[in-house]
């Protein structure tokens, strides 16, 4: 998707919680769920279609450190680094990753994130490719599914 495109899915997204209870935490967290990141025109949106100031905006996304601001890469890897998968190797994990990205294992058009609990420890550690989540990641597995990044 262009960034245009990106602008007017999550301009369709707001106008779905217009009048709604708590519409504007909802819809920035609908907007990152399908998109995986919040665009920068948000901001602006969000102002003009739930008819919030932007420092209410601002606000909400800078209080919860999940919602990520703009991209800098087309595809996003996200390491949940929280309690039980820092426990079972996240941290291990997040470094084969960024090695891999660091040294051409992984194609350039990803970008690596920290994340936290996407609510899935019983399957700790988990990795998501695309908000596809995957669990119990094993540096096999991971090994495994850096293979078909590159595919
Ligand atoms: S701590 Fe990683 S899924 Fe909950």
């Amino acid at each position: 998707m262009t960034e245009e495109e990106h602008r007017i899915a999550s301009k369709d997204i707001l106008q779905r919680y217009v009048g709604k209870q708590g519409a504007l935490l909802m819809a920035l967290l609908d907007i990152q769920y399908s998109l995986g990141y919040i665009p920068e025109s948000v901001v602006d949106d969000a102002g003009e279609i739930l008819n919030y100031s932007k420092p209410e905006i601002w606000g909400v996304l800078t209080f919860y450190s999940d919602f990520k601001l703009g991209k800098k890469a087309d595809n996003f890897i996200d390491v949940c680094l929280d309690g039980p998968c820092h426990l079972d190797g996240a941290e291990n994990n997040m470094k084969i990753l960024e090695e891999k990205l660091l040294g051409g294992g992984i194609p350039t058009d990803f970008e690596i994130r920290r994340s936290s609990c996407p609510r899935l420890c019983s399957q700790a550690p988990v990795i998501a490719v695309n908000s596809k989540w995957h669990g119990r990641m094993t540096q096999h597995k991971l090994e495994l599914l850096i293979e078909t990044l590159n595919s």
